[in-house]
């Protein structure tokens, strides 16, 4: 049987790295084969154009256009490397972002043709989709304060998207509710204001309302 495909979205500092690995440890718990996936990367090729995006390798600005198009070069590789290779296998597939991302930031947040991004999207991804897109949806106030502490912590400085102004993680917060709205049947919004185990208990509760997994799963 074909896995499942769930991927986390979210703004910055909402935690999606964090659940998408509970998620992770708890379905293998159960005897789920699954793997994660990340975005920008997962691939070889994915992780060079990570670099690019994120620590100005090049050493060269990168035009928005540009940048759209990388990330969905990342994503097109990961797709047919790994995720339906693993989909096709039986395994479930975790990924920390995946095609909303783009459709937020690039949309959304940088001004480009929301529609636009949806077809470059179409494009990258072919009919892979995912079963489930969990929104850890956050104040844009809370998750600049996440981030500064996470950069303090780890005494590291802002990334390029770390930098833009906060109007910018406004109109992704709104955009990604946006998205939520026009496919209900994949979405789920989580409110990640809360206490991490709270939100792993929904996250949990989403994903076991996939079938597949309730019976197999601990808790
Ligand atoms: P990452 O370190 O993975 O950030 P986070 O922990 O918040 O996921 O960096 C990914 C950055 O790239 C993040 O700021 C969001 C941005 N991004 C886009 O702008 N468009 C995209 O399509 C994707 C996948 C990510």
């Amino acid at each position: 049987m074909r896995g499942r495909f769930i991927t986390f979205e979210g703004p910055e500092g909402s935690g999606k790295s964090t659940q998408a690995r509970r998620l992770m440890d708890r379905l293998a718990a159960g005897g789920v084969n699954v793997i994660s996936a990340r975005e920008p990367g997962g691939t070889r090729t994915g992780e060079i154009i990570r670099n690019l995006l994120q620590h100005d390798l090049a050493k060269e600005p990168i035009c928005p256009e540009t940048e759209v198009l990388l990330f969905a070069a990342s994503r097109a590789q990961l797709v047919r490397h790994v995720i339906e290779p693993a989909l096709a296998s039986g395994s479930w597939v975790v990924c920390d972002r995946f095609m909303d991302s783009t459709t937020a930031y690039q949309g959304y947040g940088r001004g480009f043709d929301v529609e636009r991004m949806i077809e470059i999207n179409d494009f990258a991804v072919g009919a892979t989709r995912p079963d489930a897109t969990i929104l850890l949806d956050l104040d844009v106030a809370v998750s600049l304060e996440r981030m500064n502490a996470r950069n303090v912590e780890r005494n590291q400085g802002k990334d390029r998207f770390e930098r833009e102004a906060s109007g910018f993680h406004e109109r992704i917060r709104n955009g990604y509710l946006e998205l939520a709205g026009r496919w209900p049947e994949r979405f789920r919004v989580i409110n990640s204001n809360r206490p991490m185990d709270e939100v792993s208990a929904e996250v949990w509760s989403v994903v076991s309302a996939l079938g597949a997994v309730a019976a197999r799963a601990p808790g």
